[in-house]
């Protein structure tokens, strides 16, 4: 009888031990190897390389098995390729034009405005684009803008991690529009097959990430950009 209530009591102190959990202390555990499996979490410093997160951006080079690959280089050279080689695969219809917009209007606006006059928000602390409504940037081809997002283009890096390829092709849609020289929306058009979306058949581009003369810490993050 002794010895059932004792057993009784450990067993409502041990619960009751358990029970003391609260923020950052996990209360009483048994058996807590399931609870600390000794992996290192993305956030946490790795002990075998202390000099790095966790999270490492992937080897340069790395490509997205699922996406196509962007088969341009970066610099102008390659640019005029693109917008020689390359066609725009959506045509301007209003939901094209909608998607367009809001990648514009989220993106590109912040640096050139929501009119294209090189004239957002963040001007004064970055250098002021050109305007988008010059003769220069009415006469760059479709491939070539969208050369120029992918990969970067001056002072400008590439926004190939922000921006899907099919979302850079309809904003160049929306910014025709924006620049009054869109074509009428042909009724019933839709997106043309997706693999042309990055071109074709062009052998794919040598180089990893994109460039535009973008700081390292931008090049960690579009470490396999060659989307
Ligand atoms: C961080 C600011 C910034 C963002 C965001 C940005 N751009 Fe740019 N863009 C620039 C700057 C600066 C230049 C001028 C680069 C140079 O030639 O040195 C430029 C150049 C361009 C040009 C070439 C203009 C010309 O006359 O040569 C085009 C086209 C363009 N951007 C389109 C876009 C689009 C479309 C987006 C959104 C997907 C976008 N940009 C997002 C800053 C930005």
């Amino acid at each position: 009888m002794r010895l059932k209530t004792s057993l009784c009591l450990l067993a409502a102190t041990a619960g009751l031990a358990g029970c003391s959990a609260e923020g950052d202390r996990p209360g009483m555990m048994f058996l807590p190897n399931m609870v600390d499996s000794g992996v290192v979490h993305a956030f946490e410093r790795n002990p075998r390389t202390p000099e790095k997160p966790a999270l490492q951006a992937p080897p340069e080079g790395t490509i997205p098995f699922d996406r196509p690959v962007f088969p341009y280089g970066p610099g102008p050279e390659e640019a005029r390729r693109a917008g020689a080689e390359l066609k725009n695969p959506f045509q301007g219809t209003p939901e094209v034009l909608a998607r367009g917009r809001q990648v514009y209007v989220n993106i590109c606006s912040v640096c050139h405005g929501m009119r294209g006059e090189g004239d957002g928000p963040v001007i004064g602390r970055f250098p002021n684009p050109p305007s988008l409504q010059a003769a220069r940037a009415k006469g760059l081809p479709d491939g070539q803008i969208v050369h120029i997002i992918t990969r970067g283009q001056g002072i400008m890096p590439s926004h190939a991690a922000q921006v899907l390829i099919e979302d850079r092709w309809k904003a160049v849609r929306y910014l025709r529009q924006l620049q009054g020289i869109a074509p009428a929306p042909p009724p019933g058009a839709g997106p043309a097959a997706a693999e042309t979306l990055a071109g074709g058949a062009q052998p794919p581009a040598p180089t990893g990430a994109g460039d535009g003369g973008s700081s390292a810490a931008h090049a960690a993050a579009t470490a396999g950009g060659a989307r």
